[in-house]
């Protein structure tokens, strides 16, 4: 707990990836970009570990992968404020008894740690997905910047893993980029 709370005053500029996978894209992100401190969340032991494992290999000191469920995070997470939070395939969770693992019923929680002005990006293969966070993040104030069907991530270094199947399936993927307008005028 104390290492995190180091590695989040490093950084003023902090991204948030609540459900990473092995993180290949943050890999290239972070050599890219050592200013910005990300922390991922991955449930799965194997993938938070080959995270891990290629984040040490290549000496990135501002990745912190955190092992886990997101809806765990909330509470440490609390008096963070991120600059952007990314979401990536989200498991889709159709069946109706599981949909309180559903990542929009957790909107409210992920825009207390958003920054005003902070941005929620998300891709997704599933339409309803992307249709149920839309229509939940206009009620939540947050302005639309970007809604894109069809989407094809130009640069191959920003694709994540599950994206470069989808698109290697022709699967169509729908990109949303939303500005957090909540707690401007406060
Ligand atoms: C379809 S994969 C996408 C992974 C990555 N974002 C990508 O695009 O390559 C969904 C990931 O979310 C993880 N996951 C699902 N529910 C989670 C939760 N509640 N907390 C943390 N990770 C979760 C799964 O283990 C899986 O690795």
């Amino acid at each position: 707990m104390s290492s995190l709370v180091q590695f989040i005053r490093n950084f003023d500029h902090l991204i948030l990836d609540p459900m990473s996978g092995s993180g290949t894209l943050w890999i290239n992100f972070a050599r890219k970009n050592t200013n910005i401190g990300i922390i991922a969340i991955e449930k799965r032991f194997k993938r938070a570990v080959r995270f891990f494992e290629k984040a040490s290999q290549s000496n990135l000191t501002n990745i912190f992968i955190i092992r886990g469920i997101f809806e765990d995070s909330f509470l440490i997470l609390n008096h963070v404020k991120f600059n952007v939070i990314y979401i990536a395939f989200p498991d889709p969770w159709p069946k109706e008894r599981w949909s309180k693992h559903r990542f929009y019923n957790y909107l409210d929680k992920f825009q207390k740690i958003l920054k005003p002005g902070g941005k929620l990006i998300l891709k997704t293969d599933n339409l309803q997905t992307a249709i149920t966070t839309f229509k939940k993040l206009i009620e939540r104030n947050f302005l639309i910047l970007k809604l894109i069907f069809n989407y094809i991530e130009p640069l191959k270094s920003l694709r994540t893993d599950f994206e470069k199947l989808f698109i290697k399936k022709r699967s169509p993927i729908i990109s949303l980029v939303a500005k957090n307008c909540a707690g401007f005028l406060k």
